[in-house]
């Protein structure tokens, strides 16, 4: 449904089966609602702020107490038993404002989960005496599953209409594109077992030097411990490309943390030797220089969670 198609708002109301009966329903619930609006806006922003990038979104008070005057209204007009074209027209505008700012959908359908469940647990609590409860409660399902729908409207027509604006040739292209990425992922997916493999290989040869007599006992030993740092480095790496795979970011971290363990595997078998002491000490500053990339590409998601947790 895009804002042209929405002059046939009758017929989305008429799929989700909502009547006039559900209008006027909605409508007997409006007091009760506005008794605890402030109470469901106290919950809203403290459930959408575990989101973690919530704060890059509402960027200061201004827009989170503009965002929190819309918020209270959209929510008191889901009950205002009027659900015409001005409506539909609102719910797409605030759709829109989302896709342009770059909100994640997922954000929006979360949201309409606290609303769902904030709502039903006090319609129960409000309404229990009330002869029609479950008709109250199927309203206010439907209203809502239809402002979820047109909230969301816009993000399809934005995905749909990126495609649709591109060449025959573009689409051709991206087709190709997508296929040889996810080729080249598994492949590189199948490279890490073998990896993996060829670690637990290392793992075994250090452990046949160490019984063998051919290291000593300390030397085995450190080497038996770097070449499990190794094992478990590339088994972390298998894990963030399984995640890649199911759509994930890519994660440069895991190549980082299997850097830094084949390096210190290193600095432990060099550590025995004094003659050494030069090469330990560059890798000890490689491993430093690796461990602060690490914090700093791993830093701006703890610090964006610990600025939401403040708020
Ligand atoms: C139940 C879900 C939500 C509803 C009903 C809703 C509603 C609205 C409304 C009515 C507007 C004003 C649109 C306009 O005037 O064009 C708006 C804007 C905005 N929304 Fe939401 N929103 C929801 C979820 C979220 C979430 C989860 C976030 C952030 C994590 C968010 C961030 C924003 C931002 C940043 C703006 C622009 C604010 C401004 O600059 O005025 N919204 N939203």
């Amino acid at each position: 449904m895009d804002d042209t198609t929405l002059n046939d708002y009758p017929a989305l109301k008429a799929h989700y089966r909502f009547a006039r009966e559900d209008e006027a329903l909605l409508l007997q619930m409006k007091p009760q609602i506005e008794s605890f609006a402030d109470e469901f806006l106290e919950g809203f922003y403290e459930f959408i702020w575990s989101f973690g990038k919530t704060a890059d979104f509402l960027k200061d008070q201004k827009i989170l107490t503009r965002h929190r005057s819309k918020i209270r209204e959209w929510y008191l007009d889901l009950f205002s038993g009027t659900y015409d074209i001005t409506h539909f027209l609102k719910l797409y505008k605030i759709g829109e404002t989302h896709v342009q700012l770059g909100l994640p959908t997922h954000y929006v359908n979360a949201a309409f989960n606290y609303v769902r469940v904030f709502t039903l647990g006090r319609i129960h609590q409000h309404c229990m005496e009330s002869e029609n409860l479950t008709d109250k409660i199927k309203a206010f399902e439907r209203i809502l599953d239809i402002n979820l729908d047109v909230l969301t409207s816009s993000y399809r027509q934005e995905e749909m209409g990126r495609f649709l604006s591109l060449s025959s040739i573009e689409k051709t292209l991206l087709r190709v594109l997508k296929k040889t990425s996810s080729f080249f992922n598994y492949l590189l997916a199948g490279a890490l077992v073998i990896v993996a493999l060829f670690a637990v290989g290392l793992f075994g040869y250090d452990v046949y030097l160490l019984f063998s007599g051919t290291n000593s006992v300390e030397q085995g030993i450190l080497t038996v411990l770097g070449s499990l740092l190794i094992l478990w480095a590339a088994i972390e790496l298998i894990h963030q490309e399984m995640s890649h795979l199911r759509g994930g970011s890519f994660a440069l971290e895991g190549f980082i943390t299997l850097a830094i363990a084949a390096l210190i595997r290193k600095i432990l078998i060099f550590s025995l030797s004094p003659a050494k002491t030069m090469d330990v000490l560059l890798y000890g500053v490689l491993v430093l220089c690796l461990a602060i990339s690490y914090w700093l590409i791993t830093k701006k998601p703890a610090l964006q969670k610990n600025k939401s947790l403040q708020r």
